[in-house]
């Protein structure tokens, strides 16, 4: 019997997830993307790409499907959709399980402004000029032009436009992991004194914070939203055992 799981992704996670699971040879796995990255790296596995048209088209879609399980292991900021899954589990009756991977803490050293939101961040950046390094996405970047008396370094995987109305920013192109060395040497290149980030989570984009605890720099931190209580897990492994679990034969789960 073939088992069929949606995943909903846009995370590096997702990705090595899909391929763990994609080796079973009798789960039948596909990955989920908004659309948003205009070349998005190979996912490995069949993936169907765009909206479902909110939590009702989600639950449409895994009934239509003959969905088993859906897995949310959107990106922590991605609020909305990891809204819609819980709301389209429920409504479809079909089980969801959670990836969330854990957000970083602060250690000694770290020097913190945690703020609810872009807003926030860019009024948490005060009045007086400052070098500014935004490492938080292209969609809300242009929260920033509320404070245009900064001098901004901006980092994106895709091309911000239009770009940023304000006098003095400079667009960088790449795509993480980004190790530690190359953030404070970027950090001490452009004389930054503030680097705005989410609290993401993970190795792949700590490195410009470890780079800001070494230079001595603020961070202003975005607070991660609040996220649906769905059964969970922090890691891929975790998840991939859970998924076995659910899967297993009656005898072999020991109920
Ligand atoms: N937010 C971030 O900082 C961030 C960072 C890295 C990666 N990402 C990834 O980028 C994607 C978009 O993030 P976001 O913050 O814009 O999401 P969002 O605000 O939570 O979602 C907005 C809408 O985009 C669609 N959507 C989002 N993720 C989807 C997916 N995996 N498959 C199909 N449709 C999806 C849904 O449209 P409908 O209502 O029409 O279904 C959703 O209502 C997510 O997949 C996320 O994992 C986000």
């Amino acid at each position: 019997m073939t088992h069929r799981i949606l995943i909903l992704g846009g995370t590096t996670e997702a990705r090595q997830l899909a391929g763990k699971l994609a080796r079973r040879q009798d789960f039948s796995i596909t990955l989920s993307l908004a659309g948003r990255t205009e070349s998005p790296v190979a996912q490995g596995v069949p993936v169907r790409v765009g909206g479902f048209g909110g939590a009702d088209g989600l639950a449409a879609y895994l009934r239509q499907e003959k969905v088993d399980l859906l897995i949310d292991a959107t990106h922590p900021y991605a609020a909305q959709i990891s809204a819609n899954a819980a709301e389209a589990a429920k409504q479809s009756g079909v089980p969801i399980l959670a990836l969330r991977r854990p957000g970083w803490e602060p250690v000694a050293g770290d020097r913190w402004t945690l703020v609810d939101n872009v807003a926030e961040a860019a009024s948490a950046l005060g009045a007086a000029p400052r070098r500014v390094f935004l490492a938080i996405g292209r969609q809300e970047a242009g929260a920033f032009e509320a404070a245009p008396q900064h001098c901004y370094l901006i980092r994106s995987v895709d091309p911000i436009e239009p770009q940023l109305a304000v006098p003095d920013a400079l667009y960088l192109l790449a795509r993480g992991p980004f190790p530690e060395a190359d953030e404070r040497a970027l950090l001490e290149k452009y004389g930054i004194d503030a680097v705005v980030s989410k609290n993401s989570g993970g190795e792949a984009t700590y490195g410009k914070i470890a780079a800001a605890r070494a230079l001595g720099i603020e961070v202003i931190m975005i607070r991660r939203p609040p996220l649906p209580d769905v059964p969970s897990a922090e890691t891929v492994d975790a998840l991939a055992a859970m998924v076995d679990h659910l899967f297993a034969p009656v005898a072999e789960r020991g109920v």
